[in-house]
Formats: C-alpha cells, sequence, structure tokens
C-alpha cells in the first residue's frame, strides 16, 4: 500500500490531481443534500412575502446602503440572542431576493427591530439620528420624508419577485399600487382588499404626513415588520423537523 502511494508522491501533478478527487468527493457529500433535503428551510407559520409599501421600503434599504453598517441576521450565540432575541430562521428571509443577512455591524443587527420602537421614533431617528442617540455616527437621511416613493414600477417589483419564487398571486401583482397605497390610509377604498391579501399587515400613515406616500413611509413599514413575522412564543423546532 506504503509504495502504491509513492507514485503520488514522487509526481506532484498526479498528487494534485489526486488531491483534487478527494476533496470533491468530501464535497459532493456535504454540499449535495442541501439542495434536495425538505427540512434544509423548516416550514415556519406566519412567513409571508412583503407587502408591495414594505418591498418599495425595502428597495430604499437596498439603495441607501443600510446593509454596508446593518446586518439582518442573529446568530445563535448566547450573548445575540440574549441583545436582539431568538436567533434567526432560514424561513425568515426565505421570500428575501437578496437576502439582507450582511456581514458588518457598524451599528446594530436589525432583524428584529421591527415593534421595538415607535414609527416616530424611527421617523425622528432617520431625519437627525444624532437628536436621539447623541453618540450616533449613522447619517441622517432627511430627503426620505421629502421624497415621494416610487412606486409605478411597483407592480413590476411583485412579478421580478414571483419570478425568483415568491408566491405572490395573481390578484397581489394587479393590485399592487392599490396595495401600497392602501396600507397608509385605512379609510381608503382598497382597504378590506389589502386587509384580505395581507391579513396582518400594518395599516398606518407610519410618516405621520396624511399629504404624501414618502421614501419614509415605505422604509417605516419595511422596519416595523422585520422579525415580527414568526410567533415565538407558539414556535416549537422540534415540531417543523421531518
Ligand atoms: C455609517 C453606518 C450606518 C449607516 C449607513 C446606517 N446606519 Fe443605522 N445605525 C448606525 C449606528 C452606529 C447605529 C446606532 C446608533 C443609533 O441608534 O443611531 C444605528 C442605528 C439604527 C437603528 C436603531 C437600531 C436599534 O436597535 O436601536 C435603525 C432602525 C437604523 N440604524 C436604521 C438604518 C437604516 C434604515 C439605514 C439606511 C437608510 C441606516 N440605518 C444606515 C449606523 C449606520
Amino acid at each position: 500500500m506504503l509504495e502504491k502511494h509513492a507514485v503520488f508522491e514522487k509526481n506532484s501533478i498526479l498528487l494534485t490531481i489526486g488531491i483534487l478527487v478527494v476533496v470533491a468527493i468530501g464535497g459532493i457529500i456535504e454540499i449535495a443534500p442541501t439542495f434536495y433535503l425538505e427540512s434544509t428551510i423548516e416550514r415556519v407559520e406566519g412567513v409571508r412575502p412583503h407587502t408591495p409599501l414594505e418591498l418599495a421600503g425595502r428597495n430604499v434599504y437596498i439603495r441607501e446602503g443600510c446593509y454596508v453598517c446593518h446586518s439582518q441576521m442573529v446568530r445563535s450565540l448566547r450573548d445575540e440572542v440574549e441583545r436582539y432575541g431568538h436567533y434567526s430562521l432560514a424561513a425568515e428571509s426565505m421570500y428575501d431576493h437578496p437576502f439582507q443577512w450582511g456581514s458588518k455591524r457598524t451599528g446594530p443587527d436589525l432583524a428584529r427591530v421591527g415593534g421595538k420602537y415607535s414609527d416616530e421614533w424611527h421617523r425622528q431617528h432617520m431625519i437627525d439620528p444624532r437628536s436621539l442617540v447623541p453618540e450616533s455616527i449613522m447619517p441622517g437621511y432627511p430627503f426620505l420624508a421629502t421624497t415621494p416613493v416610487r412606486k409605478f414600477d411597483i407592480k413590476a417589483h411583485l412579478s421580478a419577485n414571483r419570478s425568483v419564487g415568491v408566491p405572490y398571486t395573481d390578484a397581489m401583482v394587479d393590485n399592487a399600487l392599490a396595495d401600497l397605497e392602501s396600507q397608509v390610509d385605512e379609510w381608503s377604498d382598497g382597504y378590506d382588499d389589502f386587509v384580505a391579501r395581507y391579513p396582518d399587515a400594518r395599516v398606518r400613515d407610519f410618516d405621520g404626513n396624511p399629504d404624501m406616500i414618502s421614501e419614509l413611509d415605505a422604509l417605516i413599514a419595511y422596519l416595523q415588520v422585520l422579525g415580527t413575522m414568526v410567533d415565538f412564543s407558539e414556535y416549537n423546532p422540534e415540531e417543523n423537523l421531518r
């Protein structure tokens, strides 16, 4: 056996090819099952696609590069769980294209920021972070409050997401614009239809300015839903493993 191995040890090219073959076998055994195992992404109650307004807010989040300073993934380490809450589940970002996990934390993780602060707090914080957190180094984004949200192509955003697997229905795509407008106005004509399509979505004027649906409306709607879709008081990991 050892003599046979000498062939490899005396020939560097053969040794390199041999190493590649062995490493590839290990790689296939590790990686291949994740493509077909049902339990890779466990099914979890409550995770739904973003509403059109939240999706528009998510687009603002990406455009402004918030992910450069903020991650959206609570790691399963004790200090993280104590600070931010339950560690992130794969299912929580299954409809996120592209996902916003991030790897840089100049500011805190935002995966569970939904419901942590009031809309008013976010409004003030986005316009002038240092008015609330004097030592903050986060830039202010005052223009979001005065810029109307981009909505003419929101339908296309929903169908683009649908083409990569997000389960938006035909009605959701067709009514994307009306749904976006209904989410900031509970007296709108489309309110009932909107709530029927997105039962647990929050409907209110997020930026406190009823005259315009601003980028700030969209961004706050997005921030307020982060990490709130799964009810962790009812979540039991054992039950979801099949
Ligand atoms: C230069 C880095 C930087 C960028 C870019 C940045 N932030 Fe921050 N952010 C911070 C820091 C630092 C803090 C902590 C201090 C504070 O609360 O202002 C913070 C705090 C926050 C908080 C409060 C989190 C908590 O749990 O207290 C939110 C929400 C937030 N940022 C949202 C955003 C959004 C949305 C954007 C993009 C529009 C953004 N940030 C861009 C650095 C940044």
